[in-house]
């Protein structure tokens, strides 16, 4: 369908080494390439006028409005991460790019397999290296650039795009909820299209980091290679292989672990992120519809090790953890894709999880929220969330590895007359909590259970969650606060106990000096069933503020149930 006689050429003089004499695009790309398309699923983009009948819901961001993003203080880039757009403003849908991917794809009769990062040969290594080094070779303006690429991220999630008239004056964010997975989903796989591409191996696919396994739990070695392309400058010098990653890494107190705790830590807290959060809300995150504001409520993943991982890897002595420390910057590390590529395993293997869990399939705002990305031909593509809930679909699939997690099940750290024994005498004291309150330190609250001792049945139907109104006073910080259950006050469990449920992790982002309000859920049945809870009238629910003490309001708190 797509015959593009100087792509291909174009590509030769790739393969040949030749590639800093042409640019056929430089002067010419957006009319050459986007206007000369004659696709039939081009369509004009809609005027907001067309908008009064549209009764979906469904956010989609007004690309041809993209306009300077909100950074955080003393940012070391400029806030402008919009895209150069053809004239007139042209885009593909989907189905119409896939269909020519899939024919490629079958003449090659392969899918792609995305390898764990620390299994991967020489071979790979120099095709991935390769691939990176063509993307920070090509003209700044290139939609395939490597910084373009990493400007995508920037305008998704620093609120680059406004979403459609009426609601102009929200901006849109695709982190902090239900658009968390499947955004990031087809930003990685169009960076992996291009980059396949570029180096002539349609079949190429990312790696994975595969941190959630003892064996990937430190940068792979070919990132940290001095003069390799996939060689950062803005990390955190700490880091560097054979350092272990903390999945639940505190920037300002890091812990001093035996390689061997640091593992075990690791493992029961994927246990809880990925096992616990049972819930489409506790791991996709929150429904975010069109006239919603932005960031209505982050999933476990996405908190931690998503944020967690980003905060470990940004530089110390850069202002805001730049690069991976902050999103506007993040993707101009290439390490950023391995990160990405295994956070969007674990949301495949979530789905799979017990017999399969349900995300929010059946609602059609959801399934209809749009992207514009650029692919590996520049034409402008317009994605549907429906469009990427079946990896094999987009022609990739995850090379399987064990999950040393996925059975762990954190026992509590104390008996339970110890735990019954401290829970009275917080009880009779009654300590009454005003909402909202700065938490500011940390605080006991007591919370009570709307219903208790429920059936199997009830417990298979719906999950009890506990939720946590949270507003951040200003958003250029770092925030990071642990939440416990049942446990002492005095003497806190750590992660690879039952007590310790779950975290809140912010990394410094703009909110264009606005507060932002999100909520903080965690499923709480299983560890109600670990402490012996079940059939207690209240919970004891402790807030540790780990990061940014003060920084952070509590709306409320409460116990909700959701259904699975
Ligand atoms: Cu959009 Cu890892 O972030």
């Amino acid at each position: 369908m797509i015959t593009k006689p100087y792509f291909s050429y174009y590509l030769t003089s790739f393969n040949n080494q030749s590639h800093q004499s042409h640019y056929p695009w430089r002067f010419s790309w957006r009319n050459t390439f986007i206007n000369s398309l004659e696709f039939e699923g081009n369509v004009n983009y809609p005027s907001s006028s067309n908008y009064s009948n549209d009764v979906s819901r469904a956010i989609s961001p007004d690309f041809t409005k993209c306009g300077p993003v909100d950074l955080p203080p003393n940012a070391i880039t400029s806030p402008y991460c919009c895209p150069t757009l053809a004239t007139p403003f042209k885009f593909i849908d989907f189905k119409d790019y896939i269909i020519n991917a899939t024919y490629k794809y079958k003449n090659n009769s392969s899918i792609r397999v995305r390898r764990a990062a620390h299994l991967v040969d020489d071979e790979f290594i120099a095709k991935l290296e390769k691939g990176i080094a063509i993307m920070k070779s090509l003209p700044n303006d290139d939609p395939r650039n490597f910084i373009q690429q990493a400007k995508v991220h920037c305008a998704y999630c620093n609120g680059g795009y406004p979403q459609k008239h009426p609601f102009q004056d929200q901006k849109i964010d695709v982190h902090r909820s239900w658009l968390f997975f499947p955004f990031h989903r087809f930003y990685i796989y169009f960076f992996e299209r291009i980059l396949g591409t570029l180096i002539g191996d349609p079949s190429f696919a990312l790696p994975y980091w595969n941190w959630d396994s003892i064996q990937g739990m430190q940068i792979p070695s070919y990132f940290t290679t001095p003069n390799s392309s996939l060689y950062h400058k803005l990390r955190h010098y700490k880091h560097m292989p054979p350092h272990l990653v903390d999945l639940n890494y505190d920037i300002l107190s890091p812990k001093i672990r035996t390689q061997d705790q640091q593992i075990s830590y690791n493992l029961a807290f994927m246990y809880k992120q990925m096992v616990l959060a049972n819930t489409k809300e506790l791991f996709m995150g929150s429904p975010y519809r069109l006239g919603d504001p932005a960031q209505p409520g982050p999933g476990s993943v996405e908190l931690a090790p998503h944020n967690t991982i980003h905060d470990w890897l940004g530089a110390v002595d850069t202002p805001n953890h730049e690069d991976m420390g902050t999103f506007y910057t993040a993707a101009r590390d290439p390490i950023f894709y391995a990160h990405h590529s295994n956070v969007d395993r674990l949301w495949e293997l979530w789905t799979k999880l017990e017999g399969g869990r349900r995300d929010y399939r059946d609602d059609p705002n959801w399934l209809d929220s749009k992207f514009f990305f650029y692919d590996e031909n520049l034409n402008l593509v317009r994605v549907k969330v429906r469009d990427c809930l079946d990896t094999k679909l987009l022609g990739y699939v995850y090379e399987e590895v064990d999950l040393p997690w996925l059975n762990v099940n954190p026992k509590p750290r104390r008996t339970k007359m110890q735990r019954e024994a401290k829970k009275s005498s917080i009880l009779a004291s009654k300590p009454i909590t005003k909402f909202p309150f700065v938490l500011d330190s940390k605080v006991s609250i007591i919370v009570k259970r709307p219903r208790k001792l429920r059936s199997k049945e009830e417990k298979e139907q719906e999950e009890e969650v506990l939720v946590i109104e949270v507003t951040e006073l200003q958003s250029y910080e770092n925030v990071k606060f642990d939440v416990h259950i049942d446990d002492d006050e005095d003497m806190l469990s750590d992660e690879n106990h039952a007590e310790f449920v779950g975290t809140f992790v912010s990394l410094p982002h703009g909110n264009h000096g606005h507060k932002s309000n999100t909520r903080f859920m965690v499923g709480i049945s299983k560890v109600l069933e670990n402490l012996e809870a079940e059939e207690d009238d209240h919970i004891v629910v402790t807030l540790v503020p780990m990061i940014g003490k003060g920084d952070v309001t509590i709306g409320r708190i409460n116990i909700q149930f959701m259904s699975k």
